[in-house]
């Protein structure tokens, strides 16, 4: 069986011979500091790394093939906003990025805020200069739309590459949009009671949050109703049959934010106040934690995960995090934000 606990991993380790093997399921890539809340990721083609910041406005670029201390380089800071969130790639090497205002700390306009943009990394690489690594060149960075009516725009995922089409979820409006990337024009998709808000504390009241699309169904998590669901989905994103609950969370923190696909069709969910990676398996019988522990920070308050891209880390699960900052590990730790390195049995997300 997959080990499951970094926490019990440590008590088999001190406990058991010296030959057992080397157990670092959890690796900490990088801690961004205290009150990051890193909120999404995405991973090229080439491996690299793009990481969205819910705490601040910047998109963050990170090289996971590279050895030793490594840090994020900033990409770009969309200053006219307080915060990022949700990234896809709808054409190869072009991201589509969620920003807006949301505020941990004071009370300020959220609804009406929400832009999607995109961002083009083609030609966007890492170069080294007096030993300080730098973008070779600038991304080039558009707005798509401003989805006006939008509470907060939270996951995003291509609805179809080749209509150039978005599914985005509103997290605090209840409900999945429709966007047309190439008219900026937007739709409501999926509204229903498993999109719909429920309470959440210590957030406010929370609706659909992770959204993906495998194959011809739209996958989706409700934050606040704790469940991940599945609908077999028309060409614009609307609903073609019913919604079926595929698993509840499991334990009292947990909290099902975003998630991501193996190539199996197994889904890695990321279960936020739980501090786990909770793995559910394609036919939806199987759900187990595979990596964190509710009492350590080993993956402390995780948002968002994906598999690695890169010849050498397709089983790697990266996982960022929010450090805590909603919910502390054990009600009192806080940490930055992390970018963490999950190894899995799985064979990555391309198959
Ligand atoms: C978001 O907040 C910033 C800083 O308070 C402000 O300058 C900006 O106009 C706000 N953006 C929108 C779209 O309201
Ligand atoms: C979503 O559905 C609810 C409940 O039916 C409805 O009250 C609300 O107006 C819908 N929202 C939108 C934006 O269509
Ligand atoms: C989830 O939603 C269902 C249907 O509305 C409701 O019966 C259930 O109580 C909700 N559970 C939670 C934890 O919100
Ligand atoms: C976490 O800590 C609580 C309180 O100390 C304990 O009851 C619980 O069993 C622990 N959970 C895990 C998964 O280790």
């Amino acid at each position: 069986m997959a080990l499951r606990f970094a926490v019990s991993l440590f008590a088999i380790c001190s406990a058991s011979i010296a030959t057992a093997p080397p157990l670092d399921p959890v690796r900490t890539l990088y801690e961004f500091p205290k009150d990051s809340y890193i909120e999404n990721i995405a991973v090229r083609s080439n491996g690299q790394i793009l990481m969205t910041d819910l705490s601040k406005s910047e998109l963050f670029l990170f090289d996971p093939s590279v050895a030793g201390s490594n840090t994020p380089i900033l990409l770009h800071d969309f200053d006219e906003s307080l915060g990022l969130a949700g990234i896809a790639e709808y054409q190869p090497d072009v991201f589509a990025v969620i920003s807006g205002n949301y505020s941990f700390t004071s009370t300020v306009q959220v609804v009406g805020t929400w832009k999607v943009w995109s961002v083009d990394l083609r030609g966007v690489g890492i170069t080294t200069e007096n030993g300080q690594a730098k973008l070779s060149s600038p991304p080039v960075v558009k707005k798509i739309a401003h989805v006006k009516p939008a509470h907060f725009l939270n996951g995003l995922t291509v609805l179809s590459e080749a209509d150039q089409t978005l599914l985005i979820s509103d997290v605090n409006g209840g409900l999945i949009w429709s966007l047309d990337i190439k008219t900026g024009s937007y739709e409501v998709a999926i509204n229903n009671t498993f999109t719909a808000l429920y309470s959440s504390p210590p957030f406010s009241a929370s609706g659909v949050d992770g959204v993906h699309v495998r194959g011809d169904s739209a996958y989706f998590t409700n934050f606040g109703n704790g469940t991940f669901n599945k609908v077999l989905i028309n060409e614009d994103g609307t609903p073609a049959g019913p919604v079926t609950t595929i698993a509840n969370t499991k334990g009292p923190l947990d909290q099902y934010d975003d998630f991501t696909f193996d190539c199996d069709g197994n889904a890695f969910v990321v279960t936020g106040g739980g501090n786990t990676i909770e793995m559910i398996s394609a036919d939806g019988k199987t759900q187990v934690y595979i990596a964190g522990n509710l009492n350590s920070t080993a993956i402390a308050e995780p948002t968002s995960c994906a598999f690695g891209r890169g010849p050498h880390d397709r089983h790697i699960l990266y996982v960022v995090t929010a450090g805590g900052m909603e919910t502390p590990v054990n009600g009192n730790t806080i940490i930055g934000g992390q970018l963490v390195a999950v190894k899995t049995t799985s064979r990555g997300s391309a198959c």
